[in-house]
């Protein structure tokens, strides 16, 4: 029998305790060991749930507890999550966690804990929810150089951005939706500015290049400057708008990004809607591989929490083979500025003054009431586009993937 014990009893943590109840045969038999929900810990009591006499409001009794070998980190934010984490992996207890915010600013040193300890650090859940993203780079793939990664990384903005397209939601209204069931941070800020898809390429960073990149060293656009008249003219322009998470390795270098593009029907990353994620990643022998499936919501992400808890237990304590990265310095990042991606302009300016600064250079093209919508023909740098932006009245740009 294995005692664990779960902190935060919200959306994730409660998903957590009912896939080990529900599965429960399951998972034993997966794991050869009985895991038991020694302690649950909130701010909160909940007397109407099954779990109510498990819950404690003292982060010490389960700490100063030998029985609990393993401990779910659920709470969100960084702290108290962080020392938490860090108080488990010296007292040698295994931690799997969804927490991006952790992962992302202190994966590496709680890897070195865990190293330390004998212990595990895992984060299944902190990217893409309910798909086996993490664990399928760095074990299935491992035998590649990964090249690079492109991904829808945020359930809500998707569920938003898909609203707005299909049904002419609006932007407030899909946000709304997206809150009541259960896929925005407890601040929705961090999906709609993008940060929260900035911390999993952060994190994928660290997985496929072996450097965990700061969040904060990543550029990053949310989706709250997308109109309508915007979704409206990609779909005409044969384009659905992503907010999308980009990575990549050149001569050592990497490149980390989150932006909303127009992605091409042509690319599988477009028919990826509602909350649903989907990840294509490129490696150096395997090619372009894509994971799709729910990337938020109580149950898919418990799933992927509960992986790896089976994954420690059947492990005897330790995951067969672990994640590991290092921090990126400022020499791992490419500058930015010579960044060059195909874009889309929306101006207020004439027909003939468009055609004046991009001549012919340009792959389509749309005109429509006091607008002119143009996609580059050619990929142009970040310092480019800023040109463009100087020479005409711009309503709107964007990357194109
Ligand atoms: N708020 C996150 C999302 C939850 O919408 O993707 C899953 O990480």
């Amino acid at each position: 029998m294995i005692s664990m014990a779960i902190l935060g009893f919200g959306v994730v943590g409660s998903g957590c305790a009912e896939v080990l109840t529900q599965n429960k045969d399951l998972i034993c038999e997966s794991c050869g060991s009985e895991i038991e929900i020694k302690y649950i810990l909130d701010l909160r009591d909940f007397p109407d749930s099954p779990f109510a006499d498990r819950v404690v409001h003292d982060f010490q009794v389960i700490l100063n507890d030998p029985e609990v070998s393993l401990v779910a980190e659920m709470m969100g934010g960084s702290h108290p999550a962080y020392e938490f984490t860090k108080a488990c992996l010296c007292a040698g207890k295994s931690v799997v966690t969804s927490n991006k915010e952790v992962v992302s600013n202190f994966g590496t040193e709680l890897l070195q804990l865990a190293e330390q300890n004998g212990v595990s650090y895992l984060f299944e859940a902190s990217v893409g929810g309910g798909i086996p993203v993490l664990r399928s780079i760095y074990v299935d793939l491992a035998s590649n150089r990964i090249r690079s990664v492109n991904g829808i990384l945020n359930g809500t903005t998707n569920y938003i951005l898909s609203s707005m397209k299909e049904h002419g939601t609006s932007f407030d209204d899909a946000l709304a939706q997206a809150q009541k069931l259960g896929y925005a941070e407890a601040n929705p800020a961090a999906d709609v500015q993008g940060l929260d898809a900035a911390r999993k390429v952060a994190i994928l960073c660290g997985l496929c290049f072996g450097k965990l990149v700061c969040p904060a060293s990543i550029p990053t656009t949310g989706i709250t400057g997308i109109s309508g008249k915007d979704v409206e003219d990609a779909a005409k322009l044969g384009y659905a708008i992503k907010l999308i998470g980009h990575a990549d390795v050149k001569d050592g270098k990497i490149t980390a990004l989150v932006s909303p593009r127009m992605v091409p029907l042509s690319n599988p990353l477009s028919g990826v809607s509602d909350v649903f994620n989907g990840v294509l990643v490129n490696g150096n022998m395997v090619g372009d591989v894509m994971f799709y499936g729910p990337g938020a919501g109580k149950l898919p992400t418990a799933s992927a929490v509960v992986a790896d808890i089976i994954d420690i237990v059947s492990g005897k304590g330790g995951a067969v083979k672990k994640p590991h990265f290092v921090d990126a310095v400022p020499e791992d990042l490419a500058d930015f500025s010579s960044y060059a991606c195909v874009r889309y302009f929306r101006v207020s300016n004439s027909l003939s003054e468009v055609s004046a600064v991009f001549g012919t250079d340009a792959l389509h093209l749309l005109t429509g009431d006091g607008y002119v919508s143009v996609i580059t023909a050619a990929p142009m740098s970040e310092r480019e586009a800023d040109e463009i932006c100087e020479k005409l009245d711009v309503l709107s740009t964007m990357r194109v993937l």
